[in-house]
């Protein structure tokens, strides 16, 4: 059928990397092997510690650049001996890299993602492709987010209007359209994982809040709600994105310093309603008549069940539609690489607001 391709991601939750193998061809498009890697936690730590932050040396900056190269590029052998397939057979690999600072508003936007992609190419001797934000960004863009084109591709409908969300460390939102005249919207909405993931690890030293049961056991803040909610991103309209350097630790505890002691447990299941109200308001205009779920977030069964409380519309997770949550993204960049080895653009300036469509990322060639 199709040539392979495989796909990294690294996403804000800074949870690990997701490695998809996909047969892609014009026609077609097929998961054939997902193989997900956490990050040893001291890699963890560094990963917490530099990513959002606003300062880091440049010795470290190379070191960690370096160490995450390699660690993506064992990542991709990894998932290849799983699979049985040998990397001559791999037409390249999307690596969308780890996300150190991302600024779209700066005064020169910006968009740093690390991990060494010469280094991958030379670990496994696959083409790489890599870096895909910075060209929209060059182009006016926000850089972000890049997956809705590939949402298009796989899961919109003539039938129906569709909403995709992904559910990472921030929560994006896909709206498709069943007229396909009418653009693709996409946007970040506000935090997911990033969030959740910092109240219970210190909190209960946990990476996260295994299917929600932790925040299902607190009870919504309805006043801290209502604090967080107002703040202005979430009225902002599209194309917007963010991240964690802005919905930060300081962020949540700016707010919750406004109030008198709020149990642990409580502040988690306000900040899962914070989800789900925020992604409900994002779909008042648009009224999709179906919300599919991915990301690792899906897995949050307390945050599914509030979705489908806060939102006017069936949820379901992408896998009813043949992809598993935790491999969308990923998946994503597989065939954002081979879009870009086709000579064809990648991003959607009706999302991002770039002035137009471009090919992404650098290709850093097997030899
Ligand atoms: N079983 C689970 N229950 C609840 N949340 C989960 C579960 N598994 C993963 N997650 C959440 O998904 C996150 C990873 O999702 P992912 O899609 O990889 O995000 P990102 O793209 O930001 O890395 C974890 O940090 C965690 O918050
Ligand atoms: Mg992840």
């Amino acid at each position: 059928m199709g040539a392979y391709f495989i796909g990294l991601m690294a996403g804000t939750s800074l949870d690990g990397v997701d490695a998809v193998l996909a047969e892609i061809s014009a026609q077609a498009f097929a998961v054939r092997a997902h193989r997900y890697t956490p990050f040893p936690p001291e890699l963890r730590q560094t990963l917490r510690r530099y990513c959002f932050a606003d300062q880091i040396a440049l010795s470290v900056l190379g070191q960690l650049d370096a160490e995450l190269g390699e660690w993506f590029g064992r990542c991709a052998l990894a998932l290849l001996e799983s699979a049985g397939v040998p990397p001559q057979q791999v037409r390249a690999i999307g690596s969308h890299g780890q996300t150190l600072h991302h600024a779209p508003h700066a005064s020169h936007p910006y968009t740093i993602q690390i991990g060494d992609p010469s280094r991958i190419a030379e670990m496994t001797g696959i083409t790489v492709v890599a870096d895909f934000r910075r060209r929209d960004v060059a182009a006016g863009g926000q850089g972000a987010p890049l997956v809705p084109a590939f949402h298009r591709a796989l899961f919109a409908s003539p039938q129906e209007n569709r909403a995709v969300l992904n559910l990472g460390g921030i929560a994006n939102l896909t709206l498709l359209p069943k007229d396909p005249t009418q653009p693709i919207i996409g946007f970040d909405v506000g935090p997911a994982n990033t969030l959740l993931d910092y109240w219970i690890d210190r909190h209960l030293n946990l990476p996260w809040d295994g299917e929600g049961r932790w925040a299902r056991q607190g009870e919504l803040v309805p006043e801290l709600l209502k604090a967080l909610l107002a703040d202005p991103y979430f009225a902002r309209p599209a194309p917007k994105s963010t991240g964690p350097e802005y919905f930060s630790p300081a962020w949540l505890d700016g707010y919750l310093k406004r109030f008198d002691e709020i149990r642990p447990e409580d502040v988690q299941a306000t900040l899962a309603h914070l989800t789900a109200a925020s992604v409900a308001l994002s779909l008042k205009q648009a009224k999709p008549d179906r919300l599919l779920v991915c990301g690792g977030g899906a897995h949050n069964l307390y945050l599914l069940e509030l979705l489908a409380e806060h939102c006017s519309c069936p949820v379901e997770t992408s896998a009813v539609y043949g992809i598993a949550p935790t491999q969308v993204e990923a998946a994503a960049f597989a065939w954002l690489a081979w879009r870009t080895l086709a000579g064809l653009s990648g991003n959607l300036p009706s999302v991002t607001g770039a002035r137009r469509e471009v090919i992404l990322g650098g290709i850093y060639p097997a030899c």
